[in-house]
């Protein structure tokens, strides 16, 4: 397997149906506490099909840790790791975003 195969392979490419974008601040939260987030967050989606990307700012700078779910399109601000908890299981597994959390929906045109 190639380098380029491998890194697709750990990314979990192939068999992700869902792609979670996590802004750990600095602006919009305390790098602190976006950093616990992160650690808290890999670790509790490691088993799911969906890949996971670590973002530095989504220029929203206010009200993180910010966390965006696509291809639907969902954001969720202030999320905390008890939050990010409720989220895998009733959104990310139970397919229902949890919609006193939700900020913002844009689907960015995927009509889903
Ligand atoms: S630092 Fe998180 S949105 Fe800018």
């Amino acid at each position: 397997m190639s380098a380029l195969q491998k890194g697709l392979a750990k990314a979990g490419l192939a068999k992700a149906t869902l792609h979670l974008f996590l802004c750990i601040g600095p602006d919009c939260c305390a790098s602190s506490e976006g950093e616990a987030l992160w650690e808290f967050a890999k670790k509790r989606v490691r088993d799911l099909p969906l890949m996971r990307t670590k973002a530095g700012c989504f220029r929203i700078c206010t009200g993180g840790p910010w966390l965006v779910v696509y291809p639907e399109g969902i954001w969720y601000g202030g999320v905390t790791p008890e939050r990010f908890e409720r989220i895998v299981s009733e959104h990310l597994e139970g397919g229902r975003p949890v919609e006193e959390w939700v900020v913002a929906k844009n689907a960015l045109g995927c009509g889903v």
